[in-house]
């Protein structure tokens, strides 16, 4: 959907047309900015799973206000449901009493996160109850519309307390365009979940390498971890050095102009992330090229461009 036909229905008489002749009526995504709360508005709370204890605690550090008491006559921001106690088809159930009364009561681009077990880790009954909370979830993004998301995390036994960032992240408006996704979260037996000091910034003190830095979606990349803290460092190919070196400069950041598939790519990548900064807590492997021929028409060399970089470099 372009922008312009968004800008279009906006107007009086494109919300005219709109109407009568049923043309798509698309609602304006909502975007996080710097210093935003992660959430505008309440979180509902349902479900009496592993997780339904210290969720309210959780989303409070994240300076989310939610809610235990459910109102059909109040309005939602989101819906977060701990579906970790579900241990047979019968007790689905509970997911309509909580849904069913509360989808007309969401404020426009709601949020909804289910949470589950993961249902290899579970026998019969359990698993079969798990495994359908993924057909849950992807109907129920189909139906929310009004530029909401749903999402379902699966959160392994001995991870409750590494749920944080991703609530976070699902709840708030960074995740716009993120809908119907199935996430995991697992458990390493280390307490690696540190407490995040500063909200606004969780990934201050962490690096993180970039590469296809100089524009495009890896340049926003950057913009973004650097929004959230990290310190960047991007690495584009040696044409596009001033472009690189323009928006690191900007991001406070650092630059590495080298072409990914080169040979000596992972030496100087490595001597140059532990050398300056002491090594690398992120790296987005976002550097990609197209030879946008139909496969029937693709030639050797074409191939192998794209594998090599998109595929190989990494
Ligand atoms: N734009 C889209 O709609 C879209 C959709 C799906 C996936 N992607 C993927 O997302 C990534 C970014 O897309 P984009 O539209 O911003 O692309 P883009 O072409 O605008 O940017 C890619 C960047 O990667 C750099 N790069 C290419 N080869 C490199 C190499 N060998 N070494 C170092 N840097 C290299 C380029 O110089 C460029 O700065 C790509 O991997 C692309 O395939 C894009």
């Amino acid at each position: 959907m372009s922008d312009r036909y968004q800008g279009f229905v906006q107007t009086q008489i494109g919300q005219l047309l709109v109407k009568n002749l049923g043309l798509p009526n698309p609602v304006p995504l909502e975007r996080y900015h710097a210093g935003s709360p992660l959430v505008d508005g309440t979180v509902a709370i349902g479900g009496t799973g592993r997780l339904a204890e210290s969720l309210p605690g959780i989303l409070d550090l994240l300076g989310i206000a939610s809610t235990r008491t459910t109102d059909a006559a109040e309005k939602y921001k989101g819906l977060v449901f701990d579906a970790t106690g579900l241990k047979s088809t019968s007790e689905l159930t509970a997911l309509r009493d909580f849904f069913t009364p509360l989808l007309r009561s969401l404020e426009t681009c709601p949020r909804v996160v289910v949470l589950g077990t993961p249902p290899e880790s579970v026998e019969g009954s359990e698993r079969v109850a798990q495994r359908a909370l993924e057909g849950f979830t992807r109907s129920l993004g189909k139906e929310i519309g009004r530029g909401g998301t749903v999402q379902l995390v699966y959160v392994a036994e001995g991870a409750e307390a590494a749920t944080a960032s991703t609530l976070g992240f699902l709840l708030s408006p960074k995740s716009a365009y993120v809908s119907g996704q199935v996430i995991r979260i697992g458990a390493t037996g280390e307490n690696d979940a540190a407490e995040v000091e500063d909200i606004q910034r969780p990934l201050a003190g962490k690096v993180a390498l970039v590469t296809g830095a100089s524009r495009g979606i890896g340049e926003q990349i950057a913009r973004v971890l650097h929004r959230d803290g990290a310190t960047v460092i991007g690495v584009d190919v040696p044409q596009a050095a001033s472009e690189l070196q323009t928006v690191m400069k900007e991001l406070d950041g650092d630059h590495l102009t080298l072409d990914i598939t080169a040979k000596d790519a992972p030496q100087r990548i490595a001597h140059h992330v532990k050398e300056k900064h002491g090594g690398v807590d992120v790296v987005v492997h976002n550097a990609g090229i197209t030879r946008d021929k139909k496969l029937a028409n693709m030639d050797e060399d074409r191939w192998s461009s794209v594998l090599d970089v998109n595929v190989g470099a990494p």
